[in-house]
């Protein structure tokens, strides 16, 4: 198959990763920036243009878009599901998960188990807002934030009062969520392909800290997930349209509770910790299920 693999950084450790799986597998591959594609969306003849040449003749494609080229990305990607090329993420379903909101509003119609969240933009009455959410200690976290950044712990009403009245200053939008404390500093990453988890890693929290994620020190290792968060993790990742996902989930006293849905996991992390081959189990589900000209968004969406 000729498999490209949208991604602006060739030496990154997933995109080589997917390279080397695909070409171990006998397939033909090109890395391709998004931001250096160029489309034709005339009605009866759409095209993608590439440096100069026209792309044609893929069977699939691999979406690694960054969350800071969303809309143009998602947008590349269309144009190639136009063009009857499997995507193994939809467009429509990155686009999805993309949205923090949206995604718990998806999640929470489906009974998924998830925090207490209340989300905000300029209430008027934080006390309400804070009460709504059942109260101090709180976890407030900026919309746009990553990597741990705009995560904040409130233990007490009146620090929560006076973190949400600085962010309402700086008029971003926020989430209030219940804090998850028996998580104890660690949360799970199900790293689900298809319908199955393939890999699973605890994410701890250094000393003194909360926040489990890798940039602000936080440790991986392999775990063992119970029946329970398994299939919450696939439910979640069917809920939003992914046919792959990180799915983030932390263990609470009302069993588990999904925090994110990831639509472009990195695999350093989770093929360090779990020594999985999961760039290969990506590349063999593209094999098993693309059909050329079959993807259920072609022409919609
Ligand atoms: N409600 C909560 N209760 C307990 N711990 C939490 C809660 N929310 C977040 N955390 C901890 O803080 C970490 C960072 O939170 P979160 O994943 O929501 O933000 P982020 O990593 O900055 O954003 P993103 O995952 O979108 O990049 C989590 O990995 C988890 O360890
Ligand atoms: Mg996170």
């Amino acid at each position: 198959m000729r498999i490209a693999i949208l991604s602006r950084n060739p030496s990154l450790f997933s995109t080589r990763r997917l390279v080397e799986a695909a070409r171990a597998r006998g397939h033909e591959t090109k890395v391709i920036d998004v931001l250096r594609c160029y489309m034709n969306i005339t009605s009866h003849a759409p095209s993608m243009h590439y440096r100069g040449e026209e792309l044609n003749d893929f069977d699939a494609v691999i979406p690694r878009i960054g969350a800071s080229v969303t809309f143009y990305g998602t947008a590349v990607l269309r144009q190639f599901e136009m063009l009857g090329v499997y995507p193994l993420n939809e467009s429509v379903a990155i686009t999805r998960a993309r949205d923090k909101l949206r995604s718990l509003q998806l999640l929470s119609r489906k009974g998924i188990g998830l925090p207490i969240t209340g989300f905000a933009h300029a209430p008027d009455d934080v006390e309400d807002l804070i009460k709504m959410v059942g109260g101090a200690p709180l976890v407030i976290k900026l919309l746009e934030g990553t990597q741990g950044i705009g995560v904040v712990l409130a233990e007490t009403q009146k620090a929560a009062e006076s973190v949400i009245e600085a962010f309402m200053g700086l008029k971003v939008n926020i989430l209030v969520q219940e804090y998850i404390r028996e998580a104890n500093g660690a949360d799970i990453r199900c790293f689900v392909i298809g319908d199955r988890v393939v890999a699973s890693m605890k994410r701890q929290a250094k000393e003194g800290e909360f926040r489990s994620n890798l940039h602000r020190g936080g440790t991986a290792t392999l775990i063992r997930i119970t029946p329970e968060e398994r299939s919450t993790a696939t439910r979640a990742a069917r809920i939003m349209g992914l046919n792959v996902a990180g799915v983030d989930i932390l263990r609470s006293n009302h069993g588990p509770v999904v925090m994110e849905v990831n639509s472009s996991p990195g695999l350093e992390g989770i093929e360090r910790a779990t020594g999985k081959d999961v760039a290969a189990l990506m590349i063999e589900f593209i094999e098993k299920n693309a059909v050329l000209g079959k993807t259920r968004t072609r022409g919609q969406g």
